[in-house]
């Protein structure tokens, strides 16, 4: 079911009371309008975006857009009203698309599901509202005094994304504007056109953020929502046993007649820690980020390469919160070492002894690892968003 978006970010946030617009906000790293953003540009229904915003914002937006994902997308300059924007954002469509859907870009939790949702149920019936029941008891208040106790089972609260058949929304749209009414939705529009209004179930997450307690929120929700669920890597290493050099696992020196060969210290247990840190954040492997060729690093020691990964990840949000490595060598046996490697393994990467675990096999006299001649070291990390 093939769909537009028309997204409304042209408003000013007053009630938020910022001194910019709320949308730019900071909210789990980004500023709030990216999520929408970032949300719209993974819908895989979604042939056309047109983005509305005020001229002054326009590129600050554009490139946020760009950020989240979104290359190509309308622009429409926004009015003084909501309904207004939205009427600009309808005239910068281009002919031919059967449905759209319009949404407050002051939403960052709206699901792609609720989005597909709305767009089914608007392909089938014309106009698609998602809603969520009320929960309080709702009173109508007047003066300072209750006038009654509405039937709250006879309410729901609205939602956005809305969605319509084109052709009807624009013609509602279009009387609404004679009539000189405003809508605060687009549904009200197309209710006064005499038109059916389906309901869909909405999402209570997706709430629209609009005064400062729901910034805490929408930071809270975003932290463990979908875009930021706890990622985990792999990583593993093997190096060549030489005689007359150190053995450096995991940051420890540990006592053997040979070492390991590299161009660094050798250290095959932190450099699949680092490449497993690196896989779970979706970046390319150790190699790449400190290239052999580069003459400093001849030597190096693997805990400062381990450090600038961690700073690396902390800097793209990324907080490392579990390690588990396993080496396979012949000798020298680990299980004596095991519990200091352990120790230098969670300082390294800044975690609780209890975030790290280090097991040891050997080959089974098997292949080149088991004739001794050299060590896999394999690891498996957990990052977390920084926020939590
Ligand atoms: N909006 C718009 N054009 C306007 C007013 C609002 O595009 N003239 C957009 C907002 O940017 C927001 C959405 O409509 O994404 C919902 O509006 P609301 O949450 O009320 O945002 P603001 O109008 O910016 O906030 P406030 O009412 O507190 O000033
Ligand atoms: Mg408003």
């Amino acid at each position: 079911m093939e769909y537009s978006v028309v997204v409304v970010a042209a408003g000013s946030g007053t009630r938020m009371g910022a001194a910019q617009n709320k949308l730019f906000l900071p909210v789990a790293h980004h500023p709030l309008a990216y999520w929408t953003l970032a949300t719209v540009a993974h819908l895989r229904e979604c042939t056309q975006v047109v983005l509305v915003t005020t001229l002054a914002e326009r590129s600050r937006f554009l490139e946020l857009a760009q950020q989240a994902g979104l290359h190509a997308l309308l622009w429409a300059q926004g009015g003084a009203t909501r309904f207004e924007s939205v009427l600009a954002g309808l005239a910068a469509l281009p002919a031919g698309q059967a449905l759209v859907l319009v949404h407050d870009a002051a939403r960052p939790l709206a699901s792609p599901a609720l989005f597909d949702r709305v767009a089914a149920q608007a392909a089938a019936s014309g106009a698609a509202l998602p809603v969520i029941d009320v929960r309080d008891t709702v009173k109508q208040v007047e003066n300072g005094h209750v006038k009654q106790t509405l039937d709250r089972t006879q309410l729901a609260l609205a939602q956005t994304p809305q969605g319509f058949r084109t052709s009807l929304l624009i013609a509602a749209m279009r009387q609404a504007q004679q009539r000189g009414g405003t809508c605060t939705d687009e549904a009200q529009a197309v209710e006064a056109f005499g038109g059916e209004v389906t309901v869909v179930e909405g999402e209570r997450q997706n709430l629209k953020v609009t005064y400062p307690e729901d910034l805490r929120l929408a930071e809270a929700l975003l932290g463990g929502g979908s875009l930021q669920l706890p990622r985990v890597g792999h990583g593993m290493d093997v190096h060549r046993f030489v005689a007359g050099r150190p053995l450096w696992l995991g940051g420890v020196l540990v006592p053997y007649e040979r070492g390991l060969q590299g161009h660094s210290d050798g250290d095959a247990v932190l450099h699949a820690a680092i490449d497993a840190c690196f896989g779970a954040a979706g970046l390319p492997d150790i190699g790449r980020h400190f290239p052999p060729e580069d003459p400093h690093s001849a030597g190096i020691s693997s805990r400062t390469l381990a450090d600038a990964a961690v700073a690396e990840l902390w800097e793209r949000g990324w907080r490392v919160a579990q390690v588990d490595i396993t080496v396979i060598t012949e000798a020298p046996a680990i299980a004596p070492y095991a519990a200091q490697i352990r120790d230098s393994v969670a300082q390294v990467f800044r975690l609780h002894v209890d975030d790290v675990s280090i097991k040891a096999k050997t080959a089974e006299h098997l292949g080149a690892v088991g004739r001794g001649e050299a060590l896999v070291a394999l690891a498996i990390a957990v990052l977390v968003p920084f926020s939590d």
